[in-house]
């Protein structure tokens, strides 16, 4: 029998019982007692849709699924992106993008240095990232946190006159913005194919962008990248991106994530930035991240 025979109908489809609490941080909840391994009545997933769209950052805990149900699961918020680095993708699952520290017969098994620096994902496509999943498949004893900074809190804190500077600007982004210092620090990054380079263009977006489901503002720029504010002259232009990267992460607007067995992390790149802490060298991590495209930003 097919997977799709082998599901229940939808109408027999139990609603699951589940909690959703805040964490002791400025945003963030955790859902408990969710199994994303049985199918999702349409009530459970319009809970979490809310849930993510009020907290920004989902800790769904104790999730012990396939990455084909981790696919499933972030292809019912919207098609899912493949991300450039085709070498670490799942085998099997394009859609699968492995983050790890870990190599393999001198290898690198994944990209090692995801999120080395603040940024929101895939913000240099034309569509960035509605929001990302990570799941953990092996975490380290120690180190390994990924942070959060809340972008509607960031940008409700800019003085007026700021804000109202900022409502016209644009800025550029772009995949390759510190792509050779990441290589310089990591050889294993490939040089990237011209194909490659094509796929990853410099992009423009508004530096305050306009939820398109909520309608709140929040800063969308990047210090990983967000490389110039168009029409400004470049001492300008890099001044103001700097007031702004730092006001972006203000420790009053983030959360710090403790990874724990079997977590997945969903996250609304709309909202948030993130950052990951870092793990040492001694120590093992690999997570599973999915993708979810979004509308251009407005
Ligand atoms: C990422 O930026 O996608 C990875 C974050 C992390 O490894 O914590």
């Amino acid at each position: 029998m097919s997977a799709l025979l082998d599901s229940p109908p939808v109408s027999e489809v139990p609603i699951q019982d589940f909690d959703i609490r805040r964490l002791p941080a400025p945003f963030g909840a955790e859902v408990l007692g969710l199994d994303l391994a049985r199918p999702l009545h349409a009530a459970d997933f319009a809970r979490l849709h809310r849930a993510h769209l009020d907290h920004h950052v989902l800790v769904l805990r104790d999730q012990r699924i396939t990455p084909a149900q981790q696919v499933a699961f972030s292809r019912r918020f919207g098609p899912l992106q493949i991300h450039v680095q085709k070498k670490f993708q799942l085998a099997g699952h394009p859609e699968v993008l492995v983050v790890s520290n870990i190599r393999e017969n001198g290898e690198p098994i994944g990209l090692g240095d995801a999120g080395h620096f603040w940024h929101s994902d895939l913000s240099y496509k034309e569509k960035p990232s509605l929001g990302s999943l990570l799941h953990a498949q092996e975490l380290p004893r120690v180190g390994g946190d990924t942070l959060f900074a809340d972008q509607h809190a960031a940008y409700e804190a800019l003085p007026d006159a700021l804000k109202s500077r900022l409502a016209t600007l644009r800025a550029e982004h772009s995949y390759l913005a510190r792509y050779d210092e990441l290589r310089a620090r990591n050889p294993w990054r490939p040089a990237l194919t011209q194909a490659q380079l094509d796929e990853v263009r410099p992009v423009v977006h508004p530096v305050v962008r306009t939820h398109p489901e909520t309608g709140r503002k929040a800063l969308f720029v990047s210090e990983h990248f967000t490389t110039r504010i168009v029409g400004l002259p470049g001492h300008e232009s890099r001044a103001l991106l700097d007031q702004l990267f730092a006001a972006s992460v203000q420790p009053a607007f983030q959360l710090r994530h403790r990874w724990q067995p079997h977590d997945i992390v969903f996250w609304d790149n709309r909202s948030v930035v993130h950052l990951a802490a870092g793990t040492p060298d001694t120590e093992r991590r690999k997570l599973y991240r999915t993708t979810i495209e979004g509308d251009t930003p407005f």
